[in-house]
């Protein structure tokens, strides 16, 4: 896969996915939207990938926002559509992903960039790593998911701080709120998720997209989460991943998946 604004490597079943504007601190600019919004799509499909990691390129930062310069001059209109388009394409699309997506967090994660590493199903921070949404410095809000998935994961009074101070969190901050499941040093942060994906790698790949569609509908409004559960849970019984998983624990190997 060639593209300008990012690149995609794939090594054991894990893809990685890094997003290359290193010299613009690796802002999410219309063609780095849809340059990773058709990624996702093709990793999505190809039957080899089981686990995307999703990062930034150089030291400083995974992603320093939506490209300011970009939007700046935008009307009303251009700026709703900004961000239907880009929750529709990219963000809402990662988090609905039937494979495990993980953000490995190298630097800076500023407004659309912490929007998308929060997309991510789980996040991994280096030591180095600033998150925030700095939207209401520049006299708007996030747009790109941020006023709804930050709450759900640090809750509403520490959001409602974060999104109103436009201020910086450090990685060990993040990690006491929630926003990030582990901080590592930066040499440790790829080595670190990589053995994360390789746990997941020993389970049941029907079972986690399973599993990603339940947790996913419990934050969707209108929708029972726990009959979703039930539902995803019964349809379960009827995969081959059942049959072996199971029959390997009874027999006393290790599953083949
Ligand atoms: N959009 C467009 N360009 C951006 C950008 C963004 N969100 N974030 C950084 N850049 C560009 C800078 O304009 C600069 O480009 P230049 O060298 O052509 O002037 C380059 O990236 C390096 O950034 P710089 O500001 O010089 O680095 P710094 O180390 O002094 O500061 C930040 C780092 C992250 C604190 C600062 O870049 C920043 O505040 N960025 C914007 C964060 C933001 O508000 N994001 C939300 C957008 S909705």
């Amino acid at each position: 896969m060639n593209f300008n604004t990012i690149l995609v490597s794939i090594k054991d079943r894990i893809a990685q996915i890094t997003i290359n504007r290193p010299k613009k601190l690796n802002a999410l600019n219309e063609e780095t939207i849809s340059e990773l919004s058709l990624a996702f799509e093709k990793l999505e499909e190809d039957q080899r990938i089981k686990v995307i990691v999703l990062t930034g390129s150089g030291e400083k930062a995974f992603v320093a926002g939506a490209d300011i310069s970009e939007f700046s001059n935008f009307s009303e209109q251009e700026g709703s559509l900004l961000a239907r388009i880009g929750q529709e394409k990219l963000f809402n699309y990662i988090e609905n992903l039937s494979k495990p997506v993980i953000a490995a967090i190298n630097g800076f994660a500023l407004g659309g960039g912490l929007e998308l590493a929060m997309s991510c199903h789980f996040r991994i921070a280096s030591d180095n790593a600033k998150m925030g949404l700095p939207e209401v410095s520049l006299g708007v809000i996030p747009g790109y998911g941020g006023t709804q998935r930050l709450p759900q994961l640090v809750g509403k009074g520490k959001a409602m701080e974060m999104i109103m101070t436009a201020g910086m969190i450090s990685a060990q901050e993040a990690k006491a709120c929630a926003l990030v499941n582990e901080v590592t040093t930066q040499e440790e942060l790829l080595p670190t998720t990589q053995k994360i994906a390789n746990k997941i790698l020993k389970n049941s790949s029907i079972a986690i997209s399973a599993a990603i569609r339940a947790v996913n509908a419990g934050f969707e409004d209108g929708i029972d989460g726990f009959n979703i559960e039930i539902e995803e849970f019964g349809a379960c019984f009827g995969t081959a991943d059942f049959k072996e998983g199971t029959s390997a624990f009874l027999a006393k190997r290790r599953p083949s998946f």
